[in-house]
């Protein structure tokens, strides 16, 4: 394929997907192709309004009433529900708030209160650090024996001492997109419960929580639901596991009468249970005004159009650039809505890319990481990307030491 029939392909396939294009409900800078939605999303339209409502009338006029009056004290299962409807989830049963971090701690002991006579929790070793992290910790304090297993060995390493398979659904570096309702079916099978990290997911893809009996679930608020940087996380907590619902964490939020400041603490009914303190009030109305971004759009809507998307350019980088050794996965059901490769100088291509607005972002030790979140990206978009990436390339710009490692925080 060369770049003439990129420019034909890409705008065959504009046209195609035209009543998906939901750009103009963002707002991105002009000249800039945005690659990296499943690190930081894009921030929506409409947004900035919300921040500086909830701050200027909220807070600043209508002041504490504001619990009451605005809706605050219902928000974090209010904004629960709205992410319940693009990951599959009836309402009542996800709880936002927190980090991604603090929500698995919470998910991973509710997990081993669930199967009190099991001691071995079953993950895969290249989870996003994070989660290697929390599981360590929390096997330490609950006495689990971490055991490792890649994707595809999970099924086999199943058995009667195994409480619960903790994965994420795509993986954060190749993309591969794991296969949900066959690990979560085989963990019951096994009597494990399931714990998936949704954090490049969500928002991305169709995933299905109560269709596929999934026990309990995280993700954070900040790459394909566009919440904004440190954005609240949240945590799916099946109805069926309610009433056993163990947290870790029992913060006042969620007592059953908050409000009686009893001594005792007696969790609340139904996902209130899973709160824990007072939540970040302006970051979750940020996050609720940005899933309004997805309105009239289904998740399987995105899901085609991500696709699409990735296919291009997985197409475009393998036509354009032949010496970059592509990780995502080819086969659509395998593929998260990001293209990955490998390159041994990764880290100067994301910098020079980005010089030239093509921001995508890079994972050590070698991989370039473009997410593709489908609704504010072209296909026009890819191969502007798949182009600058060709020429960044032509005249050695990602070789220039100003991209010394030395000055580098992500
Ligand atoms: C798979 C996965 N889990 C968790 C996190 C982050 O967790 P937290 O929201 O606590 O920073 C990330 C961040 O990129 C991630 O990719």
């Amino acid at each position: 394929m060369t770049t003439d029939d990129l420019d034909a392909r890409a705008a065959a396939l504009d046209a195609q997907h035209a009543a998906t294009d939901l750009r103009d409900r963002f707002l991105l800078p002009d000249g800039v192709v945005y690659l990296d939605g499943n690190s930081l999303g894009a921030l929506p339209v409409g947004v900035p309004e919300a921040v500086e409502s909830a701050v200027r009338e909220q807070w600043g006029r209508d002041l504490i009433g504001s619990w009451n009056t605005h809706g605050w004290w219902d928000a974090p299962e209010r904004v629960g529900d709205a992410v319940g409807r693009l990951v599959g989830a009836a309402p009542g049963q996800i709880v936002v708030g927190d980090s991604t971090s603090v929500r698995l701690h919470q998910s991973l002991h509710a997990a081993a209160a669930l199967r009190p006579d099991r001691s071995v929790v079953l993950t895969e070793p290249g989870s996003f650090p994070t989660d290697q992290y929390v599981i360590a910790g929390v096997a330490t304090q609950v006495g689990w024996r971490v055991e490792h297993a890649t994707p595809a060995e999970i099924g086999a390493r199943l058995g009667s001492e195994v409480a619960a398979v903790v994965l994420s659904h795509v993986d954060y570096r190749t993309g591969e997109l794991l296969d949900l309702p066959g690990i979560t079916a085989a963990a019951h099978d096994a009597g494990a419960v399931v714990v998936w990290d949704l954090c490049h997911s969500a928002g991305a893809l169709p995933v299905g929580l109560d269709e596929h009996d999934v026990d309990l679930a995280v993700g954070c608020g900040y790459k394909y639901l566009n919440g904004g940087p440190g954005a609240p996380a949240y945590g799916y907590v099946a109805a069926r596991h309610h009433a056993a619902f163990v947290n870790v964490v029992p913060g006042w939020n969620g007592h059953a009468e908050p409000f009686a400041m009893a001594g005792v603490y007696r969790g609340a009914p139904g996902i209130a249970r899973a709160r824990i303190g007072t939540p970040p009030m302006l970051s979750l109305l940020a996050l609720e005004a940005a899933l309004r971004a997805f309105d009239g759009l289904t998740i399987d809507d995105v899901r085609v159009r991500s696709l699409s998307l990735t296919r291009f350019l997985r197409d475009a980088v393998a036509a354009v650039v032949p010496e970059a050794a592509l990780v995502s996965p080819e086969v659509d059901r395998l593929r998260g809505s990001q293209v990955a490769f490998r390159h041994p100088d990764a880290y100067g291509i994301v910098q020079a890319l980005a010089a030239r607005g093509v921001v995508g972002d890079f994972r050590t030790p070698d991989i370039v990481r473009l997410g593709v979140a489908a609704p504010y990206l072209t296909h026009a978009d890819l191969v502007t990307a798949a182009r600058t990436l060709r020429d960044v390339l032509d005249r050695g710009e990602h070789l220039n030491p100003a991209w010394s490692r030395r000055n580098v925080v992500t």
